[in-house]
């Protein structure tokens, strides 16, 4: 594969190059724009502020983003010949009661249950920003909040959600999530030249984390298969709309995502019947990673603790593994959250050739306060704020949610779904095979959906012909 240039200067921040973990805290801004001139006035103060994939120098206090819905664009009055030649997913949104049923977003976590404001139609704009310190992104928002007042009537805050990282690693290299685990270390390497070294995401050749190919080597992921106006994995352009649009920009998938820590605890706790060491294999089983990130492929029994090095070189190491020498899941289970929403090699003997089309760069963040006793009960609201890019959500983000995720066809595990993503069933079961099989059962819903979309995130010339109409 030829390495392109991607054109960072056009391209938002935090697609391909990850803003890093320096930066703590996030606010998820939805806004709904109710009449295109109010719209457009607004897009146009705030263009010069959104934050591109250049390098910066000095890092910037905070950053700004802003991604668009089918019925933003619109709202921008977007001629309906342009958003015809939008994929028809990215029209229909992520809340249609169809396609609801396929992401398994159903009981509790149906969309006529999503929390009103981020409901279909409820919002249509979502403003990103992150910054280094809580009190620089209260300023942010405050003048965010300030200026949609100002434009008055045809704009309006529809929800906000503030997330932040937890980190406890020395070098704040290692971030979690609330159950626990080590979050954000596997993102595919782009085969782009030009991309900030910084980001995990990145140019460099990371075996482990591009596409497993012959000899136990890996190459890096297509640019195209994550930003519209290059070549992906076929060695085609993705379908994308007309330019300017179709130039840098991305499609993102923004899921806010509640974790219920307390039943995850306790389900762990009753399953290992009080063995410590017990709970923690089973919650390696079930996401496919010890809690400090170690795969199971390559520590199939506990590794000891704490780490010895938290540095970029370790996490490197822990992303390097494949499926293929574990056809039956005896070190890691099939059905495992990590195995799932990545096969790597699993559909062995062709390597990473079916799956390599199915990859998402995730860069979500944790909202909500930290448990102070993981097994208690104590009413807070917490989750991710699940942050999705890719060049097509039908042939990435939901694959991996529809058919890896909530479905066990395609790894012959019938039924069988996520067992740490999917809703409350009491006939729900994971797999463990070992030569002491378990299996883990009725399935409570540790995870339940509370709102979100499908977005659009312009390129910035794209931007500027959206906010002096295109
Ligand atoms: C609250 C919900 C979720 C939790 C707690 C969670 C947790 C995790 C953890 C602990 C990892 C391993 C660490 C890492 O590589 O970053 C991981 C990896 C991953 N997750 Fe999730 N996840 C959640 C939702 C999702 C969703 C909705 C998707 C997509 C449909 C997804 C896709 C992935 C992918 C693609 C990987 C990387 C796998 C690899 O390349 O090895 N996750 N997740």
């Amino acid at each position: 594969m030829r390495t392109v240039t991607v054109e960072q200067d056009d391209l938002q921040g935090n697609i391909l190059a990850a803003y890093g973990n320096d930066f703590a805290h996030a606010l998820y801004a939805f806004v709904k724009i109710e009449d295109p001139l109010a719209g457009r006035r607004w897009l146009g103060d705030l263009v010069g502020d959104v934050r591109s994939a250049e390098r910066w120098s000095p890092k910037p206090h905070q950053t700004l983003n802003i991604a668009f819905t089918a019925d933003g664009l619109q709202a921008l009055a977007v001629p309906e010949r342009v958003l015809d030649t939008f994929p028809e997913e990215f029209r229909e949104g992520m809340g249609t009661a169809e396609r609801a049923r396929r992401l398994g977003d159903t009981g509790a976590g149906a969309p006529e249950k999503w929390e009103t404001g981020l409901r279909p139609g409820h919002f249509n704009v979502l403003v990103t920003i992150s910054a280094q310190r809580a009190d620089v992104l209260e300023q942010r928002r405050k003048a965010l909040l300030a200026h949609i007042s100002t434009i008055g009537s045809g704009l309006a805050l529809a929800y906000e959600q503030p997330a932040s990282l937890i980190t406890d690693s020395p070098h704040g290299l290692i971030a979690r999530e609330h159950f626990g685990f080590a979050d954000g270390l596997a993102q595919p390497s782009i085969g782009a030249k030009g991309l900030d070294p910084r980001s995990k995401a990145g140019p460099n050749r990371r075996d482990g984390q591009g596409t497993p190919v012959k000899r136990n080597r890996w190459k890096p992921v297509a640019p195209g298969e994550f930003v519209l106006g290059y070549r992906d994995e076929n060695g085609v352009l993705p379908a994308a709309p007309v330019d300017p649009l179709g130039r840098n920009g991305s499609f993102m998938v923004v899921r806010k995502l509640e974790q219920h820590v307390a039943s995850f605890t306790r389900f762990l706790r009753k399953a290992a019947n009080g063995d410590p060491e017990l709970e923690e294999l089973l919650a390696a089983k079930i996401v496919g990673r010890w809690r400090d990130g170690t795969p199971l492929m390559q520590s199939p029994r506990r590794p000891p603790r704490p780490r010895k090095k938290d540095d970029q070189e370790s996490i490197d190491h822990i992303n390097n593994f494949r499926y293929a020498s574990d056809p039956i899941g005896r070190t890691c289970p099939l059905g495992a959250h990590i195995r799932r929403a990545n096969p790597r090699d699993a559909f062995s003997p062709w390597e990473g050739l079916l799956t390599k089309r199915h990859r998402i760069i995730r860069r979500g963040m944790p909202y909500g306060p930290v448990p102070a006793d993981p097994a208690v009960e104590d009413h807070e609201k917490r989750g991710l704020m699940f942050v999705c890019y890719q060049a097509s959500i039908a042939r990435q983000f939901e694959v991996i949610q529809e058919h890896w995720c909530n479905d066990g066809d395609a790894f012959g595990l019938g039924g069988e779904k996520d067992f740490v993503l999917s809703d409350e069933d009491p006939d729900g079961t994971m797999s463990i095979p070992g030569c002491e099989p378990r299996f883990l059962k009725p399935r409570p819903a540790f995870v339940t959906l509370r709102g979100g979309g499908y977005l659009f995130i312009p390129g910035l010339a794209a931007l500027r012909a959206l906010a002096a109409g295109i």
